[in-house]
């Protein structure tokens, strides 16, 4: 029993969490079909002006970074994964948009973010946080990156195992204020505001 919850937990960590090799591959198709709709609601709840500078944290298979950058179109939009295989797959996705220097693809994690401080108005991630190794620095990072009252949108799908309790208290933590969750079908969304 104890070995078959592990092996469960390593095989769904490896396809989803830190997505690897053709497990990973697999995953990132999957993923593209199945969380498509909760991007889209993310994406929706920022509100984004056309010309506005958009960060995703653990994009994937770069699903939200393709929707972000149509509603941003005359601005910019840059994502931020560790995974090899997400990020060959995103940037296959968002081939268009990065030949025309409007989207940035960039292998890295939240809790080190290779941007300036005050350099987006949004910032978002789908199923992710719940995977950083510490959460309360990511959106620390995700907070510095942003410009003061920009905005920040952290969804979860009901397979993705992040828990609405767990949203407010890291985010105040991290220096944001009018935390809000909001809920859609099965999933989830904790929406806050940049205070600087
Ligand atoms: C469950 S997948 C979600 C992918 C995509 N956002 C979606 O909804 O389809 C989690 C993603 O977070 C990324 N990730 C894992 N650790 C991370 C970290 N420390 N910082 C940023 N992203 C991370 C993974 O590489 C993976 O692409």
């Amino acid at each position: 029993m104890v070995i078959r919850v592990a092996l469960t937990d390593w095989l769904l960590d490896r396809a989803f969490g830190n997505p690897r090799g053709i497990l990973g591959n697999v995953g990132g198709r999957v993923m593209a079909r199945t969380n498509d709709d909760a991007a889209r609601w993310v994406v929706s709840l920022l509100d984004l002006a056309p010309t506005d500078r958009v960060l995703e944290v653990g994009f994937g298979p770069g699903v939200g970074i393709e929707l972000a950058s149509a509603a941003a179109s005359e601005g910019f939009v840059a994502g931020v994964d560790p995974a090899k295989g997400m990020v060959e797959q995103a940037r296959r996705r968002n081939a268009t948009a990065i030949e025309a220097g409007r989207v940035e693809l960039r292998r890295g994690v939240a809790d080190d973010l290779p941007y300036a401080d005050g350099t987006f108005d949004a910032a978002f991630s789908v199923n992710s946080m719940q995977v950083w190794p510490d959460a309360v620095a990511g959106l620390r990072e995700l907070h510095r990156v942003l410009k003061p009252g920009g905005s920040v949108a952290l969804a979860f799908t009901p397979h993705a195992g992040g828990s609405r309790d767990e949203l407010p208290g890291p985010l105040a933590r991290a220096g944001f204020e009018r935390v809000r969750i909001r809920e859609q079908d099965e999933a989830f969304c904790a929406t806050a505001t940049a205070t600087k």
